[in-house]
């Protein structure tokens, strides 16, 4: 049963401790991995990465988060500055998190809906360089799964396939009532939302409910398939993670669920996690295009990703 309403904030807290819980780390790791390093450490890591991938890795575990898709135009949630959370002031939310708390969105729906409107996959945005990477190592064989955080759909768009993806947190791809449960066309959900015709009401008998999109909020459990893939976690021989701050949880207790033995390979722009704590870390710090394009270079795949990135322009009709 829930707990009272003592305020909303309260309780949003305390469910997403017990099941979807943000946590606020400390740095003490940051200290130990200058994040930039040096260039010659930075190159000497991204080869020593490569050399793995060709010769060892077949099962690689990719984690990622906002920051792969900050390269496409979309705003992480907690950079200071330009992150989400440091701009929503013209929601007047209680607390930035909030515009992603079920029990906001039914007293208030709007600040969800119009940033939907924005983020629906297809519309906007498209995949960068870094999706397209991901999609080649599955095309090369290497890749286990990719568990994401994001709810911008670009994982899918990039062509990973349907039985190598992990959305932690949901998709547009579905949608459903809040109240009743009933599944909803998320065509039709997509359509309304797009054209700000929302909220989108449950077309149930009697029920009154508020229809969203299965994008897991704070207070939700995620979906079992998050869990399912749990039991393959002890069998990737290298877990890569890219553009997460690892503050969200339970997602961000892979990165340590992996063998202590497994390498493990953080891109992002600073040090996250317990990355460093173990002797196979490696961090690759700055920007994660540039890794990424460097990775591809020193794993001698530049041709292939080009050709990946304008297949997936010519699919689309996007070509530039
Ligand atoms: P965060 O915003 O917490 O973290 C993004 C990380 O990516 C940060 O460490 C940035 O430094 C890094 N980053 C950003 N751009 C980068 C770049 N170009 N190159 C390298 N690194 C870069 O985002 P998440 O960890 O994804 O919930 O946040 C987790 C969850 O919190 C999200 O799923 C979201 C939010 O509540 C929902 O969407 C429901």
């Amino acid at each position: 049963m829930q707990p009272c309403l003592l305020t909303l904030r309260l309780v949003s807290r305390f469910i997403r401790c017990s099941r979807w819980c943000a946590v606020r780390r400390d740095d003490q790791y940051s200290r130990r991995w200058s994040s930039s390093g040096s260039d010659k450490q930075l190159s000497q890591g991204i080869e020593s990465v490569a050399s793995y991938i060709k010769q060892q890795a077949s099962n690689i575990l990719v984690m990622v988060g906002a920051g792969m898709s900050t390269p496409s135009g979309i705003p992480d949630f907690r950079s200071p500055g330009t992150g989400l959370y440091d701009n929503l002031q013209k929601y007047d939310l209680p607390y930035p998190e909030a515009i992603f708390d079920i029990h906001y969105f039914m007293m208030d729906p709007r600040p969800f809906f119009t940033l939907a409107q924005d983020l629906y996959p297809g519309v906007n945005y498209k995949p960068n360089i870094a999706h397209h990477f991901l999609r080649l190592l599955h095309e090369e064989g290497k890749l286990q799964m990719v568990y994401t955080q994001n709810i911008d759909g670009l994982e899918r768009l990039a062509g990973i396939p349907e039985e190598k993806l992990v959305e932690a947190h949901g998709s547009f791809a579905t949608a459903s009532c809040t109240l009743c449960g009933r599944r909803h066309d998320a065509g039709r959900v997509k359509k309304a939302v797009v054209e700000g015709d929302v909220p989108v009401m449950c077309e149930a008998a009697k029920c009154k409910g508020k229809v969203k999109p299965d994008i897991v909020f704070f207070g939700e459990n995620l979906p079992s398939v998050f869990w399912d893939y749990h039991l393959q976690v002890p069998f990737t021989d290298l877990l890569l993670v890219m553009g997460t701050s690892l503050e969200v949880y339970p997602f961000a207790k892979i990165a340590d669920e992996v063998g202590r033995k497994t390498p493990r390979v953080l891109i992002n722009l600073s040090a996250v996690g317990s990355f460093g704590s173990r002797d196979n870390d490696t961090v690759l710090g700055g920007d994660l295009v540039q890794t990424v394009e460097e990775l591809t270079k020193a794993l001698g795949w530049e041709e292939k990703l080009r050709a990946l990135e304008k297949n997936y322009s010519l699919q689309s009709g996007n070509e530039e």
